[in-house]
């Protein structure tokens, strides 16, 4: 099993390149089974959820080739020509949730899927009710039978107006990708504004589908019959950008995120400002810095975009640690996002959760330990409050930290940091 050794209190300075949005390339990636056409992805992040799509979208029988010479991230040609396999597998859809974005593009492009039922994960039940209900109001039939979804629309789906209970992004992006080659008009209400939607529905639009209402609540779809190939860039990953952010604050340093989008930043950049870490920005390159480490503690509500994300809750929790003053931080979009705060704990930092909402009171010396990684986020939770604490800090599980951060210790060890990252098969004793 790899682990990260980091040893805190090095101030972090110099310039980190931010890479493609994880969370934008998977539904893009997807996105290829709509077309027999090349939909052509450039900086597209090196990860290992790319690579796990990348499987599931063979096994579907689209073509997915490197295209050599891509100047930032990776450049991949995908190719799904006649015919379309349409069974997504248990062993390949248990090890991404994204794979359940397939349902949509599947039975718009085919008339019929069998997909796997996506489990839960550390971070919660995670159910795909909306995204079933929305493909059934267009007119599919889900049956749900050994773990698999299985969904027909032998005459092809037709528009209808779907409106969420709550923002999904998943599900909008699903019933995005369905609309597309519906017959009609397709209408989400309450559709989510992440930018990650938003790029999906500008990819779409490039391959010929008629999207309006970009960036709101409410995307109008007009069904067209057949869409082409495109090409696009992904998005720059806005939970990077806001995770190195954090790395400048927490460690009294300064770091330019070269290639952050800032508009996409805005609710993060409002509070870590408010909480005394100074963002400066300019030419698509963002500068962030504190002079102690020890920002002001301040409260966080986690929002669907434009607020607060979720995806930087952990992140936060961290800065918050170490702040002079205590924080409140509040959860409402996952019901189990708080795992690393007891590990957070074994590093000496005061937390106190009740529920949705965990109480941090700032300790400035928190303490290297071993710590167990359970999810994406708080694995990277835990490497930011390694760089800060004094000592040596061991992050086990950091398999979660390849899904989503690419080169990640390059990085920071290009900017300061004492991070390597080792094997080691003992049994994990944290
Ligand atoms: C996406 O997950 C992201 N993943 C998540 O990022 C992110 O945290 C989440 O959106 C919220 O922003 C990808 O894009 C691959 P949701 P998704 O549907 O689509 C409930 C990361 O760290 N819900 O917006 O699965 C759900 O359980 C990951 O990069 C239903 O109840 O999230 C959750 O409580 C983690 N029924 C809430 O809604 C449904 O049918 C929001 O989920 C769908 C969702």
């Amino acid at each position: 099993m790899d682990q990260l050794v980091i040893r805190g209190g090095k101030p972090l300075r110099g310039t980190i390149p931010i890479s493609g949005a994880k969370n934008a390339a998977l539904p893009l990636m997807v996105a290829s089974l709509l077309t027999e056409d090349s939909l052509t992805l450039s900086n597209v992040p090196a990860l290992d959820d790319i690579v796990t799509m990348s499987e599931l979208l063979k096994n579907h029988g689209v073509a997915v080739e490197d295209v050599p010479g891509a100047n930032r991230g990776r450049t991949l040609r995908l190719t799904a020509a006649p015919p379309v396999s349409t069974v997504a597998p248990y062993e390949i859809v248990n090890r991404i949730r994204a794979s359940v974005l397939v349902l949509g593009a599947l039975l718009a492009r085919t008339g019929e899927a069998t997909v796997s039922m996506p489990g839960g994960d550390a971070i919660g039940i995670r159910p795909i009710d909306q995204h079933l209900k929305g493909l059934e109001a267009m007119g599919a039939k889900i049956e749900l039978k050994g773990g698999n979804v299985i969904a027909s629309a032998p005459g092809g789906l037709r528009g209808a107006t779907i409106r969420f209970p709550f923002v999904s992004v998943g599900a909008t992006e699903n019933l995005l990708m369905a609309a597309a080659l519906a017959k009609g008009t397709t209408i989400l209400e309450n559709a989510a504004r992440e930018p990650e939607v938003t790029d999906l529905a500008h990819c779409l639009n490039a391959m010929g589908a008629t999207i309006h209402g970009i960036g709101t609540e409410c995307l109008v779809v007009q069904g067209v019959e057949a869409l082409h190939g495109a090409e696009h860039a992904v998005v720059p990953d806005r939970i990077e950008a806001g995770t190195y952010a954090v790395a400048a604050a927490i460690t009294g340093g300064e770091l330019v995120l070269d290639g952050a989008r800032t508009d996409h930043l805005g609710a993060v950049f409002e509070t870590m400002g408010k909480a005394g870490v100074n963002v400066s920005n300019g030419l698509g390159k963002v500068r962030v810095s504190h002079p102690t480490g020890r920002c002001r503690g301040f409260d966080v509500i986690t929002h669907p975009y434009p607020g607060f994300p979720t995806d930087m809750q952990a992140q936060f929790m961290a800065l918050m640690a170490v702040a002079d003053g205590a924080s409140l931080i509040t959860e409402t979009i996952f019901e189990n996002r708080f795992m690393h705060a007891p590990e957070l704990s074994r590093m000496g930092a005061d937390i106190t959760v009740h529920g949705s909402s965990a109480m941090v009171r700032g300790n400035p010396r928190l303490r290297g330990a071993p710590v167990m990684a359970t999810d994406l986020r708080a694995s990277v939770c835990l490497v930011l409050a390694g760089m800060a604490a004094e000592g040596e800090t061991v992050v086990n599980g950091v398999y979660h930290l390849d899904r989503g951060y690419e080169r990640l210790e390059e990085k920071l060890r290009a900017v300061g940091a004492d991070i390597r990252r080792t094997q080691d098969d003992r049994a994990i004793v944290p």
